[in-house]
Order: C-alpha cells, then sequence, then structure tokens
C-alpha cells in the first residue's frame, strides 16, 4: 500500500533535472542549455542541415562530459526500486546521457535517445559512439562517408518507443515525474495520460513545473533527497 492504494506498476519519467546533482545542465534553469544556445539552431532537423559543424561540436561536447560525471542518489535509489518492488516499475527518460545505466538500471527506455549512440542515415543503422564526430565521418557500418548523425531526437521528430510508453501509461498504479519542467510533449502529458487512467500521480521537482497541476502529490526539493525518501516508502510497501 501506497497512501491507501495498492501500487502494482510503476512508470517513471525522468528529465534532466535528475542529473543536475551530477553536474550536468538542464535545459531551462537559469544556468541551462537553452539558456546559452537556441534550441532551434542546435536541435533541429533543419539546424543540422544548415551548420553541422555547430550541431556536431555541441553533441560532442555533451558527450566528452559523461566521463567526467557521476550517477547521483536519484538514479541509484531509482535502480534499487527497479531490483526489489516486488511489481512493475517501467523507466522512461528524457536524458540522452547514461547516469541511469551507470547508476544500476539495467532497464531503460530513452525516448529521446542517446549521446553515447549515432545513427547513420545511409544505412539506418545505429552505433556505439565511439568518438567525435563531424561531417566527414565515415560509418562504420556501411563506409559511407558523412551520413552521421547524433542518435538524440530533435524537435518536430517523433520520440523513440511511444507506443509501448502509452501502453504502460495506460496500465499504471502510480505515475511519477521527476525533475522535468513539463513543457515539451508529448512527455509533458503524459501525467494527464496516466491520470485519465485512474493512476496516482507524484512530481518531484524542485521549482513548480508547468503541469504541477495534474499531480495528486508534489514532492517539492532536491531530486537526490526526495526520490530516495519515495523510493524507501514504496520498498516499505
Ligand atoms: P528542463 O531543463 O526543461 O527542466 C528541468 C527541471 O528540473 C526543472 O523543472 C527544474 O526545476 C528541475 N530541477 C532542476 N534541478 C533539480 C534537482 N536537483 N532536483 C529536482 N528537480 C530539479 O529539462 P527537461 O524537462 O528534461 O529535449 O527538458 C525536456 C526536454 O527539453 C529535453 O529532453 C530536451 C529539451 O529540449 C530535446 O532536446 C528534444
Amino acid at each position: 500500500m501506497f497512501h491507501g492504494r495498492f501500487i502494482n506498476r510503476i512508470v517513471i519519467l525522468t528529465g534532466a533535472g535528475i542529473s543536475a546533482e551530477s553536474g550536468l545542465s538542464t535545459f531551462r534553469d537559469a544556468d541551462g542549455l537553452w539558456e546559452k544556445h537556441d534550441p532551434m539552431e542546435i536541435a533541429t532537423p533543419e539546424a543540422f542541415a544548415r551548420d553541422p559543424a555547430l550541431v556536431y561540436r555541441f553533441y560532442n561536447a555533451r558527450r566528452n562530459q559523461l566521463p567526467q560525471v557521476e550517477p547521483n542518489d536519484a538514479h541509484r535509489a531509482l535502480a534499487r526500486l527497479q531490483q526489489e518492488f516486488p511489481g512493475d516499475v517501467f523507466l522512461v527518460t528524457q536524458n540522452v546521457d547514461d547516469l541511469h545505466e551507470r547508476g544500476g538500471s539495467a532497464e531503460v527506455c530513452h525516448m529521446h535517445g542517446e549521446l553515447n549512440s549515432m545513427l547513420c542515415a545511409a544505412c539506418e543503422s545505429a552505433m556505439p559512439a565511439a568518438a567525435d564526430y563531424d561531417a566527414d565521418s565515415d560509418c562504420p557500418g556501411c563506409g559511407i562517408r558523412g551520413r552521421l548523425r547524433p542518435d538524440v531526437v530533435w524537435f518536430g521528430e517523433m520520440p523513440y518507443h511511444m507506443e509501448e510508453i502509452e501502453l504502460r501509461l495506460m496500465d499504471c498504479d502510480l505515475f511519477v515525474a521527476i525533475g522535468t519542467s513539463g513543457v515539451v510533449y508529448p512527455a509533458a502529458g503524459f501525467v494527464q495520460r496516466a491520470l485519465a487512467h485512474g493512476a496516482l500521480t507524484v512530481e518531484v521537482n524542485k521549482e513548480v513545473s508547468d503541469v504541477t497541476g495534474f499531480f495528486h502529490q508534489q514532492r517539492k526539493g532536491p531530486a537526490t533527497r526526495e526520490v530516495a525518501v519515495l523510493v524507501e516508502e514504496l520498498l516499505a510497501g
């Protein structure tokens, strides 16, 4: 039981706020990435066509940051929940970092792609990102030059795994959103989808988000503290 409810299936959505205390910038906070860069100049297919060098530089730099940061207590608590909760825990993230995996999560649904992956537009395969890339890079699979792009979802593109996510949202007892501003759809709409199907909804955020009003509970504070407490409560039954 969790707040008087029987909980068997949990969907957890994470955003940049869960990785903030590991040292990765969020997008929309005061020192966020989109305060320094115009997303329309970086994170759209049109931007990539216009100025690929700028886009490669941005994603190479973000990928190169990953070995310099460590997962935090919030990533680790969610991994523990996935391992120890007797029901089902589906973890979907908008983050393109690898901190959930390095925090111990074996199953992570990366709806916005991953920094550690590249896509080849020529052979349409995804492959681990092994180095810095530029407009002259060869695809290690098909050998064709200049068709690699970051395996991340840009504005105007369809996120990955939407069919599975929709099914999970329709069937969950508890939906939790952690460290996300509720601005970018479709992820911002997940809470309404879960609510419509009768789920209890909990938000963890250090601020009020754009969709706070759709949550039954708001747990205000840093993810490292609030997620650890939430996981203890869920495992206590
Ligand atoms: P945002 O930068 O929009 O929001 C981060 C949220 O995390 C804010 O609501 C903060 O209040 C909260 N936050 C920051 N630090 C926190 C902490 N220590 N503990 C708890 N909460 C904290 O990031 P996202 O919502 O993830 O997409 O952004 C969604 C998408 O917009 C991203 O996946 C990316 C971006 O454009 C694409 O690039 C397509």
